[in-house]
């Protein structure tokens, strides 16, 4: 293997420009050379290439975002699209290809690893950590971190006026951001799409916290809930049903995705970089890196992208006990 390209797709996380950087300056290490795909597979398709050094990479482990952009690509969904993609990769004399991105994106390099047999490794990145073979995917640990010091300021001034907060985070169809930052952010109730336990149980306990004594409360709601109700309908619910509550409603949104990565996820992101380059060099193709137990593990893309990562049952249980 000469010739190693990296892209990123799908939405961005905070650790994907640390992620780049490993791989680029690995690839330096191993005397290869590294071509950057701008756009995802959109960049792929048009051929925006641009030759990389161990110099392109200074000053970016600190920054959210992509230095490479990210795109969702609808051509490459097409047989034609890949095509032109493929047919990109062997103009540039490409053999081997790190995705770093979510689910959608190893989609993409499987098809492209099935059709063409062309050498893909993934590297997951995204805030949701909803990705099999891994404990951590890059992005979650800063995302968590800023939900929590969002929250830690939305409890001031909830609990200055004796207010009810409802706060949706982001997770798209989990829970993994929502119960790790409600639990870490010390929020009354969480509620998460892989248990809805109901409306009337979020009344019960709201009650409760009232007659306990407390006078603010904060609720974090993940996007994907399954009550039926979002943030807006949920306040208007709890101000019809308990109208003890003054109640007020914060979306966090894409603020979740930006801002400078955690040490956490800088560290992940270098030693991903590296593995995901050293697959490749290994002849390894169709896998994603991931982290167990603080080994680094390889998992098979198509399992990986084959289901979403289990709750944490015990977190679950540890946030019941303490929004007692
Ligand atoms: O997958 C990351 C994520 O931020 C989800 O949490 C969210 O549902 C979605 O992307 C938002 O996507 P977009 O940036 O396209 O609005």
């Amino acid at each position: 293997i000469k010739k190693i390209a990296v892209l990123t797709s799908g939405g961005d996380s905070p650790g994907m420009n640390a992620a780049i950087r490993s791989v680029v300056r690995t690839c330096a290490y191993m005397k290869l050379e590294c071509i950057a795909i701008y756009r995802g597979y959109q960049g792929m398709i048009e051929g925006d290439f641009k030759e990389m050094n161990a110099r392109s990479v200074n000053n970016i482990i600190n920054k959210g975002g992509t230095i490479l952009k990210s795109a969702r690509c609808e051509e490459f969904r097409t047989p034609e699209g890949r095509q032109k993609a493929h047919a990109q990769l062997l103009k540039n004399n490409i053999d081997g290809l790190v995705v770093i991105g979510g689910n959608g994106s190893f989609t993409g390099a499987l098809k492209l690893n099935d059709e063409f047999n062309f050498p893909v490794i993934g590297i997951p990145g995204t805030i949701d950590n909803d990705i099999l073979g891994t404990t951590y995917t890059l992005g979650f640990d800063t995302a968590i971190n800023t939900v929590v010091d969002a929250i830690d300021k939305i409890r001031d001034t909830a609990s200055s006026h004796n207010r009810l907060f409802f706060v949706e985070v982001m997770g798209r169809d989990v829970g993994h951001i929502a119960l790790n930052a409600g639990v870490g952010a010390g929020a009354e109730e969480i509620l998460i799409p892989e248990q809805n336990l109901g409306l009337d149980r979020l009344l019960d306990s709201l009650k409760r916290s009232k007659a306990s004594g407390k006078s603010s409360s904060i609720v974090i709601v993940a996007e994907g809930d399954k009550t039926g109700k979002n943030v807006f309908e949920l306040k208007e619910y709890v101000e019809e049903h308990l109208p003890i509550y003054d109640v007020r409603v914060s979306v966090l949104g894409h603020m979740q995705r930006g801002g400078n990565p955690t040490c956490f996820d800088r560290v992940l992101a270098s030693r991903m970089g590296v593995k995901a380059v050293e697959s490749l060099i290994e002849g390894k193709s169709n896998y994603m890196v991931g982290i167990r137990d603080n080994q680094l593990i390889l998992t098979p893309i198509s399992e990986a992208i084959k289901a979403h990562t289990a709750i944490d049952e015990e977190l679950v249980r540890v946030s019941d006990i303490m929004s007692t």
